[in-house]
């Protein structure tokens, strides 16, 4: 299965109403489970930035419209989700956080990588965090347990923008390598690396946050959060699967077609 050629990627201009005294309740499995959230919200910002300017780079390079058409459609949809990200983050460091700390060393950090990689493993690099994205937001609309907070509209939207333009970055990807074995191993070998920093540092600004907020020691709300993690939904649980697909030389983001999802939040949003 490869992109579906009718697939339409819409550009949503959305604000939302993020207020800083709901940051820390507005996810009904409790603040340990809200700051895992607030936690990957603070690499949005940056990380999509990344993401466009690795796509962009190999703009001239495409011909195909149709898949032209999605760049553009990628990149407007990333850039709105740094914006309303931009504003969650501006939010937290209202709300008392050590936000500014954290994008800080992210933003240092991002930019050595830059500095030592070349365009083609930046561009891996994107594919295997779009591939990180379109799981956890198809694995958020699926087992919808958010909520109907204002900040659980933001993750909604995100996810559904993320599961529809999940495939972009790697036909981009597919589009500009000539060598498919080479291609293959570049980008297995940088999705092994990715995991480990990804989520190595994912926990580590989470463990920021719930340290700042005095509850470093409050077991049962990391009981809590190990049980959304890994029992019920299970987002860490039902990751491995869809990860271990990624390392099968034929995979495509579209074998899993999960586009009904968007369908159905779209007749959602009509009927409200
Ligand atoms: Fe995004
Ligand atoms: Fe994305």
């Amino acid at each position: 299965m490869t992109t579906p050629a009718n697939l339409q990627i819409e550009q949503r201009d959305r604000r939302y109403a993020i207020h800083p005294e709901d940051l820390r309740t507005w996810h009904p499995a409790g603040p340990h489970v809200a700051h895992f959230f607030n936690a990957m919200s603070i690499f949005f910002p940056e990380g999509e930035k990344m993401f466009i300017e690795a796509v962009r780079h190999y703009r001239d390079r495409i011909e195909d419209p149709a898949l032209a058409r999605d760049v553009q459609a990628f990149v407007g949809q990333e850039a709105m989700h740094s914006r309303e990200h931009r504003r969650y983050n501006e939010a937290l460091a209202e709300a008392g956080l050590p936000v500014e700390a954290l994008e800080g060393w992210l933003k240092g950090f991002l930019e050595r990588v830059k500095e030592r990689t070349s365009p083609l493993e930046q561009l891996a690099v994107t594919i295997a965090l779009e591939h990180f994205t379109a799981i956890l937001a198809g694995g958020l609309l699926e087992e919808d347990g958010l909520g109907d907070a204002e900040i659980a509209e933001v993750w909604r939207w995100h996810a559904i923008e993320e599961t529809e333009h999940k495939a972009v970055a790697y036909d981009v990807f597919e589009t500009v390598t000539e060598r498919p074995f080479l291609a293959y191993l570049l980008r297995s070998g940088v999705m092994l690396s990715t995991t480990v920093i990804f989520w190595a540092l994912v926990f580590r600004f989470h463990w920021v946050l719930v340290r700042a907020d005095g509850m470093a020691g409050d077991w049962r709300g990391w009981l809590g959060l190990g049980r959304y993690l890994w029992l019920r939904p299970g987002v860490l649980r039902r990751l491995f699967l869809p990860w271990a697909r990624y390392f099968a030389p034929s995979f495509h983001p579209w074998q899993d077609d999960n586009h009904h999802l968007v369908e159905t939040w779209k007749a959602t949003l009509e009927a409200a």
